[in-house]
């Protein structure tokens, strides 16, 4: 593990594009950072602002959020019940239990959910299970960190139409990273005309934005155009043909 904090285990989390995210933010002069398709929470987990909101329209990943902030000692006595063993990881949240607050019970069962559903895309079932597991007694041992930054957070569970109404003023970065039309990775995904709208909200903001997707994916071209730039990344782990990963970042933010 980096020495960023992570947290879940997700797919399209962009853990990697933190420093370059973070370094537009300080351009931008701006105070509050709006992470509007929150996920993971990798970036916002990341990031150095006066204010953070995150937000995901999936209500599940947002309770798990909310479950940090309210109840952290709660949470993590949660996460030593799922990491007791290898064993008991494996059945966690199948077997019935005693719990104090169900909030924070089902918050660890998504948790559970989320770090061993995708993770292992390809793998064999115990294999993504011991990766998962390995992986949460990681995450455990920066869980005060975590935890921290997480009191800090706004935590909202919004559409992107939304919070950009809520949050639109001169103040505001809004980070913009949706999930790519067809590409069902989500329990909620993304259509055209999702994009469509995202396209005529962005048009007519008032805060700055920053948005990527990956360079080589057509949709964003034809809907967006050309970006203003595009930045290469190491694909750590990655077969030798697939070395590095390319982003392309939309933005309205205009350098001196
Ligand atoms: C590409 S992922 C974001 C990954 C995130 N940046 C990270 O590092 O983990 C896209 C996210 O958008 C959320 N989402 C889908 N439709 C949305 C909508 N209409 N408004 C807000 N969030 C949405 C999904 O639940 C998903 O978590």
């Amino acid at each position: 593990m980096r020495n960023e904090n992570r947290f879940l285990k997700y797919p399209g989390t962009k853990i990697t594009l933190v420093k370059d995210i973070q370094k537009e933010f300080v351009i931008s002069g701006r105070r509050i950072f709006v992470d509007v398709f929150g996920g993971s929470g990798s970036v916002s987990l990341n990031m150095q602002a006066e204010q953070i909101v995150y937000n995901d329209i999936d209500p599940e990943l947002v309770s798990i959020f909310k479950a940090v902030k309210m109840h952290p000692e709660e949470f993590y006595s949660e996460m030593c019940i799922m990491t007791e063993s290898e064993s008991d990881f494996l059945t966690y949240g199948s077997k019935p239990v005693n719990w104090k607050n169900k909030k924070v019970r089902d918050a660890g069962i998504s948790f559970h959910n989320f770090t061993t559903g995708f993770g292992g895309k390809g793998e064999t079932y115990s294999t993504r299970e011991k990766g998962a597991y390995q992986y949460t007694v990681k995450v455990m041992q920066n869980y005060n960190i975590i935890a921290k930054k997480v009191k800090e957070f706004t935590i909202e569970n919004l559409d992107f139409r939304e919070i950009i109404a809520k949050y639109d003023d001169s103040d505001s970065f809004f980070y913009i990273d949706p999930p790519y039309p067809g590409r069902n990775w989500y329990n909620f995904s993304f259509s055209m005309d999702d994009m469509k709208d995202l396209k005529a909200v962005l048009s007519k903001i008032k805060g700055i934005y920053l948005m990527n997707f990956n360079r080589d994916d057509p949709i964003p071209k034809e809907i967006f155009g050309n970006p203003q730039y595009t930045i290469k990344y190491e694909n750590k782990n990655a077969p030798p043909d697939q070395e590095y990963r390319y982003y392309a970042y939309y933005t309205n933010l205009k350098k001196k």
